[in-house]
């Protein structure tokens, strides 16, 4: 098969490859999906990068954990009835050195997830990551409820467009931080109420007006380090942040504030989700996926040749939206 792969860590253009390797065939309990597109998150370009939270221990890495396409065959144990069907992946590339970006890519069966016919392969390849971590912000320790409000910095997102979606679609109110009129315009369209430029405006002078001074009763954190200076500011009490990026490795969390207004503070990585909330994650995105509650963004993609290009757009943050490539 066809496989984008590295040996070292660097930078996109000198450290990946793109060949030919042997046809993966699935072991006892696991699957083999042909892959029709390859998502590219944030995650992706840091481990190829050797800059991100988790280690890279394999002499040969095949990126990316999320992925959509049609199982061609399957495992000792596994029902045959599922060749043919079309799925979407998720942790292809945790914990495993073989991800997605690839022509065939094998993993446990629970790990490819039917995707329905009304979602194309594109979108499927952005699940895993964005829509599943936006889910658990949205939904981690008990929820947002109906009338909430809540603050998704960095509404126009991966993560950030879906959990402005799933927020709205609980019927809380959502706020979002954006940096350009674009971004606003993609944040609004995804249900946000109150889109605030964060270059521009006040953010907690806003927060605290459109709230009558109440605050927020979550936020959905892309970059902890970033807004940890303001964020107790506009916390309702008991309010929770859920924190899922962190632009630098370290922030300062104001004690006071915090305290006074007992914040809560709930980091989490999606690739360990506990399976029982993994499985409640996926029911309720498969939910969304099939009444066609969610917009779908991919903003480029890219053949497996140009894989480099691909990484060093989602590095630049030069798209809005999802980069997938197509093997
Ligand atoms: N914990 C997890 O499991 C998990 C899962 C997925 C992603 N992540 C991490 O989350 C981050 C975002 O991932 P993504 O796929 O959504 O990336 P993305 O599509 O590039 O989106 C990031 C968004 O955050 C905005 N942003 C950047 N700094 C901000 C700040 N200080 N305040 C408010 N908004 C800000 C950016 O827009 P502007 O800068 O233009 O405003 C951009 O729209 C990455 O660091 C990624 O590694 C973590």
């Amino acid at each position: 098969m066809r496989a984008a792969f590295y040996e070292k860590l660097g930078p996109a253009r000198e450290v990946l490859q793109v060949g030919d390797m042997p046809d993966p065939l699935p072991l006892a309990g696991e699957v083999r999906v042909k892959i029709a597109a390859s998502g590219v998150n944030p995650s992706d370009v840091k481990m190829r990068a050797g800059t991100g939270s988790a280690a890279n221990q394999y002499p040969r890495t095949i990126p990316h954990s999320d992925g959509a396409g049609v199982i061609d065959q399957v495992g000792a144990g596994v029902p045959p009835a599922r060749i043919g069907q079309r799925v979407w992946v998720w942790n292809a590339r945790w914990n495993r050195a073989f991800g997605t970006a690839a022509q065939f890519v094998t993993l446990p069966a629970e790990q490819a997830v039917p995707l329905p016919d009304n979602i194309d392969f594109a979108a499927g390849a952005c699940f895993g990551i964005p829509a599943l971590t936006a889910w658990q912000g949205v939904e981690t320790d008990g929820g947002v409820a109906a009338g909430d409000w809540v603050l998704v910095n960095g509404g126009a997102g991966a993560v950030g467009h879906y959990a402005v979606q799933m927020a709205a679609l609980k019927g809380a109110r959502v706020i979002t931080t954006v940096s350009s009129a674009a971004k606003a315009a993609h944040a609004r369209q995804a249900g946000a109420e109150i889109v605030i430029d964060r270059k521009k405006e006040d953010i907690v002078q806003r927060i605290r007006s459109v709230t009558g001074g109440k605050g927020v009763a979550r936020a959905i954190e892309v970059d902890f380090s970033g807004n940890m200076a303001w964020l107790p500011q506009v916390m309702a009490d008991y309010g929770l942040v859920a924190i899922y990026g962190s632009s630098k490795p370290e922030a300062t969390v104001p004690f006071g504030p915090s305290i006074l207004a007992n914040i809560g503070y709930r980091f989490f990585i999606v690739y360990n989700q506990p399976p029982a909330l993994r499985v409640r994650a996926i029911a309720a995105l498969d939910g969304m996926l099939r009444n066609n509650s969610l917009k779908h963004t991919v903003a480029a993609s890219y053949p497996l040749a140009d894989i480099a290009t691909a990484h060093e757009a989602v590095e630049r943050g030069a798209v809005i939206g999802n980069v997938v490539v197509l093997p």
